[in-house]
């Protein structure tokens, strides 16, 4: 019998969520229904995580009730930040972030059974918690003291004040806002199922979450900002886009931040972003990236016509996040991180909307290795790689 395999699971349903919805072929994103377009410039990112975890869009009651939660469980567990501050310096932030998600379980309270709490309440723990680790780190190995974090403030303007102590510019923590709205959920990518095959197995929202954030790493999910950072400094100026372009190209390698799995169009999220990047430009000093980051854009989908008559490439999520990030000060081996702030948001919502109605996620593969034959004894082994 024959069996179709669908690599990378292409096209294949896995399961259903309320949650949110991409529609890749007209390139358009909602939240509960309520397109990103509409929530971007209008909603704030703890409005997005009232909506994800309760199903609504807050009235002014309920927002305060949320903030006033996520504020009072920002602070971390001292242990943790005494661990932190023994982690050799050159540790990759995302290699933190997770080691010490994961640390936080060891902290919370169990029930009789010893097992933790994977409720509401736990989510928005974690979600207060994530900037924390992240600005934790920051500090930490740029040998300065941890800043607590502050409880009135919103969870993006916190994020930048436990980084540098200032309470942000609006126009900074606007961005910081926005980014994280924009980042909050985007159905079943990659790290959200791997948090949901985790809680499928009854495993708790801690050790799902650390799945998730071990998933979101590579480089083909959200560790793309941090490549495309890498190119935006290989590329310095929008006259050098198009040769490195077509250099890369020409190695058969991959413009990073470009291209997607779901949009056939662009990612609507890359609008806003772009949007973003122009604006922060002409606000901050230091280095411009907007421009060059455009000139990539372009010429990739220059060059990559050329190659490939008929398709086009445009550029994700990933791709306008690094001058955004970079322009707010934020180092490039910190976006991913920051990616993660943002979707902490949807991967709880998901956890609990899996566990609400759960069946282990337990899919099958199509063997293709050797067919069944024999036990071989050790002394008449080959060695060869031959069986026998
Ligand atoms: N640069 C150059 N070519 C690209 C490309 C990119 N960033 N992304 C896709 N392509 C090309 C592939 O080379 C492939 O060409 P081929 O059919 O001639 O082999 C074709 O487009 C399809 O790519 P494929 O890898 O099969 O698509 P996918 O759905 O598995 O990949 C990504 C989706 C995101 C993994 C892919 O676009 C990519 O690697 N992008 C760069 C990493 C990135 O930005 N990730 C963040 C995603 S939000």
């Amino acid at each position: 019998m024959s069996t179709v395999v669908d690599r990378g699971l292409e096209g294949v349903v896995v399961g259903s969520t309320a949650l949110s919805n991409v529609e890749g072929a007209i390139g358009c994103l909602t939240y509960r229904g309520y397109d990103i377009d509409d929530l971007a410039p209008n909603a704030t990112y703890e409005e997005i995580v009232h909506l994800l975890l309760y199903g609504t869009l807050p009235n002014r009651h309920q927002l305060e009730v949320l903030k006033r939660e996520l504020g009072s469980c920002r602070a971390l567990p001292e242990p943790l930040v005494n661990a932190m501050q023994n982690v050799p310096k050159t540790a990759w932030p995302m290699e933190v972030v997770r080691t010490v998600t994961s640390g936080l379980g060891l902290f919370s309270p169990v029930n009789a059974n010893g097992e933790h709490m994977s409720d509401v309440h736990t989510a928005i723990e974690l979600i207060a918690k994530l900037p924390t680790i992240v600005a934790a780190w920051d500090r930490i190995r740029r040998e300065l003291e941890p800043i607590a974090p502050r409880p009135d403030l919103s969870q993006a303007g916190n994020f930048l004040y436990m980084r540098t102590g200032k309470v942000p510019h609006a126009v900074e923590e606007d961005a910081i806002d926005t980014y994280f709205v924009l980042l909050a959920d985007h159905s079943f990518n990659a790290s959200t199922f791997a948090a949901r095959v985790a809680a499928s197995t009854r495993a708790d929202m801690y050790a799902s979450v650390t799945a998730a954030l071990s998933t979101l790493q590579g480089d083909l999910h959200g560790g793309a900002a941090t490549a495309a950072f890498r190119t935006l400094n290989e590329v310095k100026t929008p006259q050098n886009a198009e040769p490195y372009v077509r250099q890369v190209l020409e190695r058969g390698q991959r413009i990073m931040g470009m291209g997607h799995r779901e949009y056939k169009v662009r990612d609507p999220r890359a609008r806003h972003l772009e949007a973003m990047a122009k604006a922060l430009d002409s606000h901050v000093e230091g280095e411009r990236w907007y421009e060059t980051a455009h000139a990539i854009e372009e010429a990739s989908r220059k060059v990559l016509q050329e190659k490939k008559p008929g398709n086009t490439i445009y550029a994700n999520v990933d791709f306008y996040t690094a001058p955004v990030l970079a322009d707010l000060g934020i180092p490039g081996d910190e976006f991913t991180c920051l990616f993660a702030c943002g979707r902490i948001a949807g991967w709880t919502a998901h956890i609990l909307e899996q566990l609400a109605d759960n069946r282990l996620i337990r899919p099958q593969a199509a063997y293709d290795g050797p067919p069944t034959g024999p036990y071989v004894p050790i002394e008449q082994r080959s060695g060869n790689g031959v069986r026998g």
